[in-house]
């Protein structure tokens, strides 16, 4: 082994992320591949608890894997794969299930918001969510699990799952540490600031996507709530403006201070203007980027085949290790 910490993230193919999805956790992941191991999923499974038409599902699931290509995940350093590609995700959630307490999985708030926006589908697999999301990240023995602040609390519920199961059988799995960005870790809807920047928001001003063109990108920083007052400070009276400054810090590298002294002084419109220039700057390459991959359907094959390969290599020697400790009889050659 070559000492490296393990890191562990995913992202759910339902739409074309947001600069939320950029700044609260992709920027984060192709900052860190070299200095740990890191392994990368497409969370199609995960994707699936909402209704998703399947075109959509195959075309979302394309282009997430071309954007995180685009963003610099590098399928060289780090393994790169689509979640459904590795049925052992789907095969420890099942062990896991019968780990986890119902009243554990209750308590999410992820959960109960989005079965008050869907009361016609509270299905099975949406309230088994966050298990899934555990088998994701324990059964490559993660050390980290870059997110943003929205997917803490199921981290711990993994966390409390994995220190279960090594107690109750034997040290099985490591127990994972969620980490959160500095500046970014949680965005917050253009068009009501208490709320966290969404691609499934049904107001579309109040999401910026990652392939949003500039005058997209201008016009919805255009119509972006701020607050009383004329100052261009951050403070808890002014959830509109900090959220516009967090944007402006994170895409330009300073923090939230050094975006308070670029902008003071400068009126709402011009101050919008200037956030919005810098998040067309930040997105340009990317943007580039995303459209090549697009267009090389062969290469998004190999990297897909490739990742699957060497993730369901890893992900066996998990399941194998918790079929044996539950006392399953496993057949002599097998997978582990
Ligand atoms: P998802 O697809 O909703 O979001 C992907 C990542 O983006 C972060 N994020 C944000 N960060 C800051 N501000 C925002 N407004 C914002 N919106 C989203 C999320 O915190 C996340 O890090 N369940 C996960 C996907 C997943 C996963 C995993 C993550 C599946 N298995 C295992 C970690 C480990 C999700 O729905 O992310």
């Amino acid at each position: 082994m070559d000492g490296k910490k393990t890191v562990f993230s995913a992202i759910k193919p339902t739409g074309t992320p947001t600069i939320g999805n950029y700044l609260g956790a992709l920027r984060g992941w192709q900052t860190m591949q070299d200095e740990y191991r890191c392994i990368y999923s497409v969370a199609d499974l995960h994707s699936t608890t909402i209704y998703i038409a399947p075109a959509e599902l195959r075309k979302n699931t394309l282009e997430l894997l071309s954007l995180l290509l685009a963003v610099g995940i590098d399928p060289e350093k780090s393994v790169l794969f689509v979640q459904s590609h590795v049925p052992a995700h789907a095969e420890l959630t099942w062990l896991l299930n019968c780990n986890t307490q119902f009243g554990e999985a209750r308590r999410m708030t992820q959960f109960k918001d989005k079965s008050a926006k869907h009361p016609d589908n509270v299905n099975v697999g949406l309230f088994d969510y966050p298990v899934l999301m555990a088998a994701d990240i324990l059964l490559y023995q993660a050390d980290c699990v870059p997110v943003g602040k929205d997917q803490m609390q199921h981290l711990e519920l993994a966390r409390t799952i994995a220190e279960r199961f090594n107690n109750k059988y034997s040290p099985t799995f490591v127990v994972p540490e969620g980490i959160m960005p500095a500046t970014g870790a949680k965005i917050c809807s253009l068009s009501d600031p208490s709320a966290k920047m969404s691609k499934s928001d049904d107001n579309e001003n109040g999401y910026i996507l990652m392939t949003d063109d500039a005058d997209t990108i201008r016009r919805k920083f255009k119509r972006a709530v701020t607050d009383s007052g004329s100052e261009i400070r951050a403070g808890a009276d002014k959830p509109g403006i900090t959220n516009l400054l967090t944007i402006y810090a994170a895409f330009c590298g300073i923090t939230l201070g050094k975006a308070e002294a670029d902008c003071a002084g400068m009126g709402y419109a011009e101050f919008k203007m200037r956030v919005a220039d810098a998040v067309i700057a930040g997105l340009a390459p990317v943007q580039k980027r995303f459209a090549e991959y697009m267009n090389n359907k062969d290469y998004l094959e190999s990297v897909m085949r490739n990742g699957a390969e060497t993730a369901a290599r890893m992900a066996v020697r998990t399941l194998e290790k918790v079929y044996r400790k539950m006392g399953f009889v496993r057949l002599q050659h097998n997978r582990g």
